[in-house]
Formats: structure tokens, sequence, C-alpha cells
């Protein structure tokens, strides 16, 4: 990453991280980081708001001061001064790597954007006619039988009885494809070497996936990662073709390490209630992949950039938002279950928006009607706790790298999937299958009545 030609972008992060320490004054909690004596006695809101479903050493949110961080490293430090490699490390290892740690997983991640046998068979769907994320979950699924195939040994014809054509319950002639493997992975659990090797197929696979899925979509072959690039890097030049520039390249990866981790949000809920059943790692990211596509989650990225794109100018925000309030609608990429503040994400996003700004009319447009848009949602909905969330911003700066709008969602998901595998494997260590209770709210000791005599139920 070129440091030096990316100066502007490490200044306009410090000053974002300024502003915010001056305005949250948010310093350690004392409380934070302690152990949990189970059970334990928590308010509990209808979408589990408050719940306390597990203790992790991941990542923090406060959601009251607008702080987030990753193993007890603060986002805008991370920003700032690491990359992505660095991050994704961070989150699945535990602790910041050594040069040469970071070297090698550095080259580990780069030979696992290499998944021809997936993308071979990804190609042979309509990617073109499908969402985005549906080929995201396909490819994700899909992913497992090739990771599969390096692992299972090859089976001798001698060591198995062949199979009759009237047998079914006699071994199969190979072993299945996939599935001993998975099982066995999920089954022996916590060796971190295995999970380690699994952590970097996936972060690599989903952007390699994302990568294909943008070039099929296009009527193009996928393209060959470049060792000599970033993961940012990389995943730009396979979904283009074309190498960034090292402000194009610095700004996807602090966007990368913006979006890694946050806390038990819907997506990695969804891997790790997947994960708990004892499933497969890569069915647990599949429903991860599913979670995320919504546009309350990882969707409101995109649907942000069609709502500025709707209001077209400036000057139709205020009667926009009007008509927005009386219809009670939801302002996209505004609001959040856990920020009740700024959230520290939007800080750095926003300024990027601005700067991709200048040297771009369709972004500058777009900002301007951003920021107004943000100023009449604050000044009517701020008491509330509603303030611009991470998604508010991200669309712009993505259409300002020139990403079609259908890649969002996918592109979050290939910073996320770090925070999804690095939750999932951690929770697997004292793994208790999630069953929340559910309040039975319907009649009770109904007569069973015979078809015959059924009445239509009455409307109203
Ligand atoms: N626009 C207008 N009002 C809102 C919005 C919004 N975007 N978000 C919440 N509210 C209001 C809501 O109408 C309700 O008002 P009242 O109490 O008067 O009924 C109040 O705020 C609380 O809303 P809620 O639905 O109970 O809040 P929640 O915590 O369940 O929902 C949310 C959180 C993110 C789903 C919601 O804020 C929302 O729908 N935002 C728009 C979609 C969006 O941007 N999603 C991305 C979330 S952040 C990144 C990610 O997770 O991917």
């Amino acid at each position: 990453m070129h440091r030096k030609k990316t100066k502007e972008i490490t200044a306009l992060i410090i000053a974002a991280a300024d502003k915010a320490r001056r305005q949250s004054g948010w310093t350690a909690d004392a409380k934070v980081g302690k152990a949990v004596n189970w059970p334990v006695e928590c308010t509990v809101g209808p979408g589990l708001e408050g719940a306390i479903a597990c203790e992790s050493k991941v990542g923090y949110v406060d959601g009251s001061k607008g702080a987030l961080s990753y193993r007890g490293y603060d986002i805008f430090d991370l920003c700032a001064h690491s990359c992505f490699e660095e991050v994704s490390y961070l989150l699945l290892r535990g602790s910041l790597p050594t040069k040469p740690q970071l070297a090698a997983y550095r080259r580990r991640l780069n030979d696992c954007l290499n998944i021809p046998s997936t993308l071979r068979h990804l190609a042979g769907f309509r990617i073109e006619d499908m969402d985005s994320m549906a080929a995201l979950r396909l490819g994700t699924n899909m992913m497992r039988y090739e990771i599969a195939e390096l692992h299972v040994e090859p089976v001798s014809a001698e060591k198995v009885a062949l199979i009759g054509s009237d047998e079914d319950s006699i071994p199969m002639e190979t072993t299945p494809m996939g599935s001993e493997h998975a099982i066995y992975e999920f089954k022996k659990g916590s060796s971190s070497a295995r999970n380690m090797a699994t952590g970097c197929q996936l972060v690599s696979g989903v952007a390699s996936l994302t990568a294909a899925i943008a070039r099929l979509r296009e009527g193009k072959l996928p393209i060959e990662p470049d060792s000599e690039l970033s993961h940012a890097g990389n995943l730009l030049y396979m979904m283009t073709g074309h190498r960034p520039s090292p402000v194009e390249e610095r700004i996807m990866d602090v966007s990368l390490i913006l979006h890694a981790d946050h806390g038990i949000n819907a997506s990695t809920f969804a891997a790790m209630v997947v994960a708990s059943t004892l499933s497969d790692v890569y069915s647990s990211i599949g429903a991860a992949v599913g979670a995320l596509t919504g546009p309350l989650h990882g969707g409101a990225n995109e649907a942000v950039i069609h709502m500025l794109n709707g209001i077209g100018s400036v000057d139709n925000v205020e009667s926009w938002y009007a008509k927005t309030q009386r219809k009670k609608e939801r302002v996209m990429g505004m609001g959040h279950r856990v920020y009740k503040v700024y959230d520290p994400r939007a800080r750095i996003l926003g300024p990027l928006a601005k700067y991709l700004a200048r040297d771009n009319p369709e972004t500058k447009n777009q900002y301007r009607i951003a920021t107004r848009l943000e100023k009449e949602v604050v000044a009517s909905l701020g008491k509330k706790g509603i303030f611009p969330n991470v998604d508010f911003y991200s669309g712009m700066v993505y259409n300002a790298l020139d990403i079609p709008h259908e890649l969002f969602t996918p592109i979050f998901a290939v910073s996320r999937v770090s925070g999804w595998t690095a939750r999932v494997f951690e929770y697997l260590r004292n793994n208790r299958i999630f069953r929340p209770r559910v309040m039975y709210n319907g009649p009770v000791a109904r007569e069973y009545v015979s078809i015959g005599r059924r009445k239509p139920r009455k409307r109203g």
C-alpha cells in the first residue's frame, strides 16, 4: 500500500478521529472487558434488543458514545495506520501480526484467491440474471466443495465395497465430497491452525467470488489475482480489470477495515446460529450472506444510492423528506440498533465521499444531497438517536470508484466475512446451540372441527 501517495487520506482519517473523540469524550469503560458470570439478567425487547447471547473478545461497540474497536484497537487508529490484511489477521488470530507473519498471511490470502473450480461452476449459472447476493450465497456454498476437494484423501477402489444398484445402505464407492471434511472441521473444532486456514479460504474466497460475479454480470471472464497487489487492490483489479490507483486502493482498503466486524449484528448472528448446530462453516457463512442481503442490514448501502439518485437534486431534499415523513417511511442509511449517536464508520466514509466528490460531478451532486438530507433528518430525528450509519456514505464511495450498485452489498460481505469467521470460531470453543424462547400468544384449547363442518373465517 502506497502510504506516501495517500497521505491526504491518512490526514482525513486523523481529522475525523480528532473530531469524534472531541465530540464523544470516549474513554475506555472500566466495566468493559470483564468476564460474565452466567446466567445474566438483562432487559430484552422484541428483535432480541438488549439480549446478551455470549461473551466475545473479537470486537466492541459503544453505541452511546459512537466507538468501535477490534480486539481493543480503536477503528480510527486501524484505518489511519493499518491495512485490511493486518485487520483480518487481528480478528482471526487475536493479535496484530509481526512483519514475517503479515508477509506469510498475505501470501496465503493471495494463494486462496485462486478458486478455479468454484468459479468454473459459478460461470455455468446465468449470473447476469441473478441477484448478486444470491450469486454470492450460491458461490459461498459451492466453495465448500472446492476446499473439501483439497482435503479429502483420494480413496482407492480396493479399500471400499463397490455399490450395487439395489443397495442404498452401504458406503458409496467414493467419500462424499465435502460433507465429511466439513463436519469433521466443526467436530474437531478448535485447532487454531485449521481455523486460520479456513479463515484465509473464506476471506479470499468471498473476495474472488465477488470479483467474478462483477465480471460474469458483464459477460466477461473472471481475472486471476495479481500477487503484487494488496487484498483491496486485488478486489478492485479482479472486478474491473484495471490496476487501481494508490488512492483508489487505499480508499477500498479503509472501507474494508471499517466493515470487518460489528458485534452480533444480524448476519453475524445468523452465521453463529447455523454454526451452533455443528453444521459446516460454509453453510454458516452462506446464511450470513443471506442475512446481510436485506435493506435493513447490508442491503442499505445499495438502497441509499438509489434513494439519493431518486431525490436527484439538492433542491428536492426538503420536499422529498417531508413526503417521506408523511408516509412514515424510513430514510435508508439512517438509524442503528446500537448507535444512538453518529456512527464512527460514517465519520470516516463521509469525508472520503467528500474527497472523491472533488473531481467527480456525479459524486459531488450525491454528496450535496446526502449532507443536506443528513441535516434534515438529524434536525427532526436526532433526538430519537437517528444519525447516519455506515451505509449512508459507503455507496457513494463505491459509486465514485466506478463499482456497479449491485456489487455494493457483496463488497460489504468481502470485509465482514473476517468478523463472521472470527466470531463463529470463537463461539464454537464453548458452543451451545442457540435456542431462544418465544411467548405463545395464540388461541388455546380449540376444539378440532372436521373439514365438512368448518365455516369460512369472518374477516375483520
Ligand atoms: N428513518 C426514519 N425513522 C427511523 C429510521 C430511519 N432510517 N430508523 C429508525 N427510525 C425510527 C422508527 O420509526 C422508530 O420510531 P418510533 O419509535 O416513533 O416508532 C424508532 O426510530 C426506532 O426504530 P426501530 O425500528 O425500533 O429501530 P431498530 O433498532 O429496530 O432498527 C434499523 C434499526 C437499522 C433497522 C433502522 O434504523 C432502519 O430501518 N434504518 C434504515 C435501514 C438502514 O440504514 N440499515 C442499515 C443499518 S447499519 C449497517 C448494517 O447493519 O448493515
